[in-house]
């Protein structure tokens, strides 16, 4: 038809406003964000819901809110182009999660790793939104309809819940949720701990030296890394099987400067492991120096925060609200 335009493909993310963000959040997740604005409709969530399967003090989950969006909003997020918000200020996620939790399966929640992990982690607080903490995640997607969503590997399994949902309820019903698709770089995917560079970089590790937070300053930044762990062969080449460490931190270098691995490999040659930590921290530094100098600058101005967070509420629930009633109207809720 002559007069249709064409939808340009609708993204929706999300983190937990648990902390400060770490280097990981950032190279996995937040960096793409911004980078994707242009290309897409884009919404981006401070998910404070989830956050709330594990214990919080609710004066420090408050600030963390805000400064969650403090910092996509430092990071790069353009509230003229994106939607900005926060998860409980749009209704329709806790709507549409109870359907999602109602087409989830006991077995399908029992599966998932990050439960487990997080189980084990707080063994006296096992609730039931942490167990149903990926169907309320698949809500997140599926109100949107989005069509792509950005996130770092350990996300994928929820993803995937968020699929089979999605397809159960367009067969039991009719066509309405889009199948959403992973968008999931091929580097920095999996930011791994400086410390013990086989497992994820997580804000949550006690070890402070295993992780970088988005506001550590130079000095912190230089010192983690030259503590950070590598291995003794003393020869800086991309391996990640036997050498996770180096590979971590080329990973991470590659990210702040553009250059390829082998580029990376030919700078260091012949140089110890020390000279190339220097590099690395050095590139980080530098890398968020400006993100650290906007986030300053944003965070004094709460009211300026407060209000691209209400004008993105009312932009999202214009959107999710729709499809919660719809949804509502086809699993049989009486409509009045
Ligand atoms: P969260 O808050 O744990 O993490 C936010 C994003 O950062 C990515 N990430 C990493 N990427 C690479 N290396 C790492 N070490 C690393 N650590 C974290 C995560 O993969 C994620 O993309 N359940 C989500 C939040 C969420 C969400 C959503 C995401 C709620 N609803 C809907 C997408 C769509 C979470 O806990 O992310």
């Amino acid at each position: 038809m002559a007069n249709e335009t064409v939808r340009r493909k609708r993204i929706l993310s999300g983190i937990q406003p648990t902390g400060t963000f770490t280097l990981g959040n950032y190279i996995g997740a937040v960096r793409n964000w911004a980078k994707l604005q242009d290309e897409f409709d884009c919404l981006y969530m401070v998910a404070d819901l989830h956050a709330l399967t594990v214990r919080q003090v609710p004066a420090d989950l408050r600030k963390n809110t805000r400064e969650a969006a403090a910092m996509l909003l430092a990071a790069g997020i353009d509230p003229k182009q994106s939607i900005l918000f926060v998860q409980s200020h749009v209704p329709a996620h806790t709507q549409l999660g109870w359907i999602a939790t109602c087409n989830s399966q006991f077995g399908e929640l029992s599966r998932m790793t990050q439960f487990k992990d997080k189980s084990a982690k707080h063994p006296d607080n096992v609730n039931g939104g942490l167990f149903t903490y990926p169907s309320l995640m698949a809500a997140d997607i599926l109100v949107y309809n989005a069509d792509l969503v950005p996130v770092g590997q350990d996300q994928t399994q929820h993803l995937e819940l968020a699929r089979t949902i999605a397809q159960r309820f367009n067969s039991s019903y009719s066509p309405t949720f889009t199948m959403p698709e992973g968008y999931i770089t091929k580097a920095g995917a999996k930011v791994m701990s400086l410390a013990e560079p086989t497992r994820k970089m997580s804000k949550s590790d006690p070890n402070v030296n295993s992780f970088i937070l988005m506001t550590d300053d130079k000095d912190a930044i230089l010192r983690k890394f030259k503590r950070a762990v590598t291995d003794c062969d003393g020869i800086v080449r991309y391996d990640v099987a036997e050498k996770p460490g180096v590979s971590n931190l080329m990973t991470i270098y590659s990210v702040f400067t553009g250059k390829d691995y082998d580029a990376i490999t030919a700078e260091f040659e012949g140089k110890g492991y020390g000279d190339f930590k220097i590099a690395v921290g050095e590139a980080v530094a530098d890398g968020l120096a400006p993100i650290q100098g906007e986030y300053k600058r944003i965070l004094a101005d709460k009211a300026y925060v407060d209000a691209v967070l209400a004008e993105g509420a009312q932009g999202a629930s214009r959107i999710a609200d729709r499809m919660v009633q719809k949804v509502y109207k086809k699993v049989g809720l009486l409509q009045l």
